[in-house]
């Protein structure tokens, strides 16, 4: 299975600078991977209509758990899966930490991603003080536990496992760290989710993307500031 490079932008960029990115991108990015943006809401169609060739797929970085209705500020999987997106990504600890996103929401979201036949990105990781303490497999397993629903298989899912302390942060796991987090990841993982992947993300860049993407169990990158560089992103898909 090729490695999937995933980006996600979160709340960057303006209309033009998304543009200029999906055009690079568009134009460079190798077909030895996998590969898929997520820009912020207002920008997901234009970057996709950007993105015509197909070898470089969208995704979102959120959505509703909810079908359609009295959801102010929400956006459901179907409008997203009507302008193009292939992909959702849930959980994000961004999202956890400043959301209120519980476990419950987060299975409650990607039963909405799957009936609509998209692929759910699911998020899971444990924070500095976590690691500190010796917790980071009792957190990774609770999440893994709580966060997928039964509807998930190793088509429609895939896990991320983004240590929060390594997040926009310049740190990054040794590629020891993210050997031994992934495997375990792999073991916990129900019996429909055994072949899925499992993306590494926090602070990948194209220095240390080589290393960790050759680590076993680590099947791909979920980058936050390095795929805003079209160099970079190119840069760490180019390394896989
Ligand atoms: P980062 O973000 O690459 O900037 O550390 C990763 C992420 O939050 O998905």
């Amino acid at each position: 299975m090729k490695k999937l490079i995933a980006g996600n932008w979160k709340m960057n960029l303006d209309r033009a600078g998304a543009l200029k990115l999906a055009a690079d991108l568009e134009a460079g990015m190798p077909h030895t991977v996998e590969s898929v943006v997520c820009p912020p809401f207002p920008y997901i169609e234009i970057v996709g209509h950007a993105l015509k060739n197909g070898n470089v797929a969208l995704g979102a970085q959120n959505c509703s758990g909810y079908d359609d209705g009295a959801h102010t500020g929400d956006v459901s999987v179907k409008m997203l899966k009507d302008i193009g997106c292939g992909y959702v990504i849930l959980g994000h600890s961004e999202r956890r930490q400043h959301h209120e996103e519980t476990d419950a929401i987060v299975a409650h979201k990607a039963v909405k991603v799957h009936e609509n036949g998209l692929i759910a990105i699911i998020c899971v990781g444990e924070t500095e003080n976590q690691r500190e303490q010796g917790q980071e497999m009792i957190v990774v397993e609770k999440q893994l536990k709580k966060s997928i629903p039964s509807s998930a298989t190793a088509e429609n899912t895939v896990i991320a496992y983004e240590p929060v302390w390594a997040i926009g942060t310049g740190k990054t796991a040794t590629p020891d760290d993210a050997k031994t987090m992934h495997a375990f990841i792999r073991e916990k993982l129900p019996p429909a989710l055994k072949k899925a992947r499992i993306l590494y993300g926090g602070s990948m860049k194209p220095d240390n993307a080589a290393a960790l993407l050759t680590t076993p169990n680590v099947d791909g990158g979920l980058i936050g500031g390095a795929s805003l560089k079209a160099a970079d992103f190119i840069a760490i898909a180019k390394s896989a």
